[in-house]
C-alpha cells in the first residue's frame, strides 16, 4: 500500500507511522505531508529516513490511502485533492464526521459500515473512541437509552503545542518564571479547565456535544441520550471518563461486568478495594481501554464506570489505522 500521512509532524502523525508498523501494515511507500514548515524535516521509518514535504495539490499522486492527522481546515483544503488522487483519506479531524456519505468508525463497533465510504471516513472525537468503546459490549446486551459522562482530557488532546504548554507552565512555576498561555485559555499546570472546544447558545461546548452526535452515528443509536461535561485536565497522555448509563431492557452487574470482559480492545480493571481500576498513566502509550469502578447507579436506573484510554492511539492513530484494515 501507499499511504500519505497529513499532519505528519503532529503528535498523532507521529504516532500513525507506529501504529503501522505496530499493526503490521504492508507499506510500500510512505510519504509525510505537512505545512510548508516542516518541509525537510526528518524521520525514521522502518529503518528509513523520510522527509517531509509540502500537501498541496499535487502531492497526494499515486497514493492509495491518505491518514488525516491535521486540523479542520486543512482537512476541508486537502480532500478534493486527495479525492481527485484516488486515495481514501481517512481522517481524524471533525470536518467531516457527521457528513451522511462519510462513514464514522470504530472498527471493532461498526467496522462494516467503513465499506460504504466515497472517498472520505472520518475517525471519531477522541474522548467518544474511548467512552463508546467502554460501552459497545453493554449495548450489545441491551440498547444503551442514556449517558451521562464527564471527560478528564489530556493535554496532547490538542496537540503537541498542548504537551509544550503544560511542561514550560511546571518549569516556570519550579523556577519562578512568569507563566505563559498560548494553547489553553488558562493556566492547566495544577488547573482544570472545563471549557473544550467552543460553547454554544445551550451552554454545552462542541466537544461535549461531539459524544452525543458521534455517539449516535457510530452506534446506529438515533434516539440516545448523552449529556457530557468535558474537562481538560494537566495529564500528559490518556484521556478518562467517568460514565453513568441506562440501558433499554435491565442488566445484572454480571452482565455488565462480562459484557465488558469479553469486549475486544477493553481490559477489566474492577478490584477497586485491591487498588485495581483504570487511570491515564497505565493506559498511556497502549492501545488497551481500560475500564472498572463498574457500580449500580440508583439515580440514572443503571450503572456507572470509569474508564481510561490512550487518545493519541486507540483515540486517534491506532484506531486510524485499525480502519485502514476494515477495508
Ligand atoms: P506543521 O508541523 O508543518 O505545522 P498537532 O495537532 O500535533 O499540532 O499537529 C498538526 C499537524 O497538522 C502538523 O503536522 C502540522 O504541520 C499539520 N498542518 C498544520 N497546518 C497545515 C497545513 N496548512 N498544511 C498541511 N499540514 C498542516
Amino acid at each position: 500500500m501507499k499511504i500519505g500521512i497529513l499532519g505528519a509532524t503532529g503528535a498523532v502523525g507521529q504516532q500513525m507511522m507506529v501504529s503501522l508498523l505496530e499493526q503490521g501494515i504492508k507499506v510500500d511507500e510512505l510519504r509525510l505531508l505537512a505545512s510548508f514548515r516542516s518541509v525537510g524535516k526528518e524521520f525514521e521509518f522502518n529503518g528509513e529516513i523520510l522527509k517531509v514535504v509540502e500537501a498541496k495539490e499535487d502531492s497526494f499522486n499515486g497514493l492509495d490511502v491518505v491518514l488525516g492527522a491535521a486540523d479542520n481546515s486543512t482537512a476541508i483544503k486537502m480532500a478534493p485533492f486527495i479525492k481527485k488522487a484516488g486515495a481514501v483519506f481517512i481522517d481524524n479531524s471533525s470536518a467531516f464526521r457527521m457528513d451522511d456519505d462519510v462513514p464514522l468508525i470504530v472498527p471493532e463497533i461498526n467496522g462494516e459500515d467503513a465499506k460504504k465510504h466515497n472517498g472520505i471516513i472520518s475517525n471519531p472525537n477522541c474522548s467518544t473512541i474511548i467512552a463508546l468503546m467502554a460501552l459497545y459490549g453493554i449495548n450489545k446486551k441491551s440498547k444503551l437509552t442514556k449517558v451521562i459522562a464527564s471527560t478528564y482530557q489530556a493535554v496532547s488532546g490538542a496537540g503537541v503545542g498542548g504537551v509544550y504548554e503544560l511542561e514550560n507552565q511546571l518549569k516556570a512555576i519550579i523556577e519562578n518564571k512568569e507563566i505563559e498561555t498560548n494553547i489553553f485559555p488558562y493556566q492547566i499546570a495544577y488547573n482544570c479547565i472545563p471549557a473544550i472546544g467552543s460553547f454554544r447558545e445551550d451552554g454545552y461546548t462542541s466537544e461535549e456535544v461531539k459524544m452525543q452526535n458521534e455517539g449516535r452515528k457510530i452506534l446506529h443509536l438515533p434516539e440516545l441520550l448523552v449529556s457530557c461535561t468535558c474537562v481538560r485536565v494537566p495529564v500528559l497522555r490518556s484521556h478518562s471518563i467517568s460514565i453513568s448509563f441506562k440501558t433499554q431492557s435491565p442488566l445484572t452487574l454480571e452482565e455488565v461486568k462480562e459484557a465488558l470482559s469479553s469486549s475486544k480492545g477493553v481490559r477489566l480493571m474492577d478490584e477497586g478495594s485491591k487498588g485495581i481500576y483504570p487511570m491515564p498513566l497505565s493506559t498511556s502509550d497502549k492501545d488497551i481501554v481500560e475500564v472498572g469502578r463498574i457500580r449500580e447507579d440508583k439515580v440514572i436506573e443503571g450503572y456507572s464506570l470509569f474508564c481510561s484510554g490512550d487518545q493519541v492511539r486507540k483515540g486517534a492513530a491506532s484506531n486510524t489505522v485499525q480502519i485502514i484494515k476494515c477495508l
